[in-house]
């Protein structure tokens, strides 16, 4: 095996060491600016070459021992042998940078970053299974890290402590069943107060595998859905009629209902938190109408429209649009209303949403570029909140709005939503200049 030694200069988006000992570029798992490490070659392409450490011969004054045992093997995490300020201080330079080399935008100084507790934050989870007879029959867990191999989990520390509790039982529910070898994940998410699983599965359950999960529901008070194809299939084998998932926002006075499915943020504390911040940076007024884009159920239009005239939520899944309406109505709110449009579509050329004072934006990892060369110029709200699960299309989006349409960057901070990995959120205000 070939074995190196190097320097770690920096680290790269995704959280990797970058060496360059012989001149040549290699990413480093597990390795911290600052420090001298020994690896291995796990990798090796053209440009760039991979490795592991070996061996830390100068460690930096930011390295912690991993709290969990399967680091270094699940795909789950990739920080946590970095102290967790460490991580935020990470993030946050990651942020500065994405904004100023692919968005040539000057950010200053920081807002504080939004941030919670560090463990057990993870409300929603999509766990892969798999039979694997030497290894003892069914493996239930996250990938490994750069493998599709399943790290077979007794406990996960960034999971809600609800949800990790289940983990050593989940392969023998599993292992138990007649179509143990066709069941390839569980989806898992919690509310405030009840937690659903959702079983995918490829062939048909036979009515004692139904019993057995029906009892493995009932005696962990957990609700059972089984998925026998797209989203659509899902039922709820639980035989009582079950509530509605739900969590508060603003101490419980919101309630937001969701199926287990539906886009939710993973991190309750943090997305609290985010919600008021992204309301109070709107300033919202009594005469404001506020266009809510990638809406979902609802998460940010409801808070918003109880201060504002109306609050327009757009989304392109049906079924968050439903229950963004539903969602509404559960709050007595009559002035958030929601509408089915893919943002994307080139058809929002021609889009008319009405008078929008205020926007706000939330859109996947690959941003919101035809929202800001298409919809912004045209609509010039006067102020901007911009929440991103992706710094690099945060950047080229933020590039959009101040070089064409002559917006401000008002401020900007980083959102820990994923402790101990690499995703982070970001939270940009802009404001109308001219
Ligand atoms: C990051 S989530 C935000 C959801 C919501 N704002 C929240 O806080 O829960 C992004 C949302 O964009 C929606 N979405 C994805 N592609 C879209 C598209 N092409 N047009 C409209 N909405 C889309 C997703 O369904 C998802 O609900």
């Amino acid at each position: 095996m070939d074995r190196f030694e190097g320097y770690v200069e920096s680290l790269t988006h995704d959280g990797r060491g970058v060496t360059k000992p012989d001149g040549k570029v290699w990413f480093i798992d597990s390795a911290i600016p600052g420090e001298t490490v020994t690896f291995v070659k796990t990798g090796n392409r053209k440009a760039y070459g991979l490795g592991r450490v070996e061996q830390v011969l100068v460690p930096s004054p930011d390295r912690v021992v991993p709290a969990c045992p399967y680091f270094g093997q699940c795909g789950g995490c990739s920080l946590q042998h970095l102290e967790a300020n460490a991580q935020l201080r990470f993030k946050e330079q990651l942020l500065v940078q994405q904004m100023n080399k692919i968005g040539g935008v000057d950010v200053g100084a920081l807002k504080s970053s939004i941030k919670g507790p560090p463990w057990g934050y993870r409300r929603k989870a999509r766990l892969g299974v798999r039979l694997v007879p030497k290894k003892g029959g069914i493996l239930v867990g996250f990938r490994e890290k750069r493998n599709s191999y399943i790290t077979n989990l007794d406990n996960c520390m960034t999971l809600d402590h609800r949800i990790a509790r289940l983990l050593p039982s989940l392969n023998s529910l599993i292992n138990s069943l007649s179509i143990r070898e066709k069941v390839p994940q569980i989806e898992v998410a919690a509310g405030d107060r009840d937690i659903a699983l959702v079983l995918r599965h490829l062939k048909a359950f036979s009515t004692r595998d139904q019993e057995v999960l029906v009892n493995y529901g009932q005696s962990n008070r957990i609700q059972c859905y089984l998925q026998p194809g797209g989203t659509d299939s899902i039922w709820c084998l639980t035989p009582t009629e079950v509530p509605m998932l739900e969590y508060g926002l603003e101490n419980g006075k919101i309630k937001i209902q969701f199926s287990p499915t539906d886009f939710t943020q993973v991190n309750h504390r943090v997305n609290q938190l985010m919600v008021e911040a992204a309301v109070e940076e709107l300033e919202p007024g009594g005469q404001d109408r506020i266009l809510d884009l990638f809406c979902g159920v609802g998460n940010f239009s409801l808070p918003l429209a109880k201060r504002v005239a109306e609050v327009h939520g757009v989304e392109n899944v049906p079924a968050l649009v439903d229950r963004g309406m539903k969602n509404a109505k559960l709050n007595d709110i009559s002035n958030a209303n929601f509408e089915i449009r893919d943002l994307y579509a080139s058809s929002l050329r021609d889009w008319d949403p009405g008078r929008v004072d205020k926007l706000l934006i939330d859109p996947p990892r690959s941003g919101a570029f035809e929202v800001a060369t298409w919809l912004v110029p045209r609509l010039t709200p006067q102020l901007i909140v911009y929440v991103s699960c992706n710094p690099a299309t945060l950047a080229r989006d933020s590039r959009i709005l101040i070089t064409r349409s002559g917006y401000r960057l008002r401020s900007l901070r980083a959102v820990d939503m994923f402790p101990h990995t690499a995703h982070m959120e970001a939270l940009a205000v802009f404001e109308l200049s001219r």
